[in-house]
């Protein structure tokens, strides 16, 4: 009877090792897009501290345009919005920052307001900081008006 265990146990065993090395055989195949095992971290770039220098052209005629500043220290929460402070039509002449664009003064109905329009507050969901990142993978795209 114990022989019987014994030869149960190794039985087992065999197969679960069997199983695991099958596993990791198919985890070491896997790739990300960087080209790495999964396992490995490979640390997203810092964008909100990055400065990079001069102006990204845009990609296409209505892309928000890319930030050319650091923005770590311009907070945006239900209450503040430090990029108003610069941007906002009322100040930006005297901070030298581009105004927003007539459509950040749209409510949803299309009705133009003084202050800007609640769908444009959060100003990162749209516009994200200048980065001079490498393409993960190879990419084609052409800017829609390249001549
Ligand atoms: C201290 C003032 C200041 C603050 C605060 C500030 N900006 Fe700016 N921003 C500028 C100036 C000045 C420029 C123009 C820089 C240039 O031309 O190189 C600029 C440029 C930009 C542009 C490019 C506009 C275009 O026409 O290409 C965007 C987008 C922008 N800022 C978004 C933001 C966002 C979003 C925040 C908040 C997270 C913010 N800014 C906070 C001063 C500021
Ligand atoms: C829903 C997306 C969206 C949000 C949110 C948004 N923007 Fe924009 N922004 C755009 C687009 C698209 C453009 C270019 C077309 C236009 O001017 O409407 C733009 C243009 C700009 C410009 C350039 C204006 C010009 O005349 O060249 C500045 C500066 C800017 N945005 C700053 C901000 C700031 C600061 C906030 C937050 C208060 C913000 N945006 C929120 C989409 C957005």
């Amino acid at each position: 009877m114990r022989k019987l265990v014994l030869v149960a146990a190794l039985g087992a065993a065999a197969l679960t090792f069997g199983i695991g090395s099958v596993a990791s055989q198919q985890a070491a195949e896997v790739k990300t897009l960087r080209g790495v095992s999964p396992t490995v971290d490979v640390p997203a770039p810092d964008t909100p501290h990055q400065n990079v220098s001069g102006r990204f052209d845009r990609a296409y005629r209505q892309q928000p345009p890319l930030i050319p500043h650091q923005i770590d220290r311009y907070q945006i929460d239900l209450k503040a919005n430090q990029c108003l402070g610069c941007h906002d039509w009322s100040v930006a002449a005297k901070n030298g920052a581009p105004t927003l664009s007539m459509t950040h003064y749209l409510d949803r109905d299309g009705h133009q307001t003084d202050t800007v329009a609640g769908t444009r507050w959060f100003c990162t969901q749209c516009h994200v900081p200048q980065v001079d990142a490498k393409e993960l993978v190879e990419n084609t795209f052409k800017p829609s008006q390249t001549k």
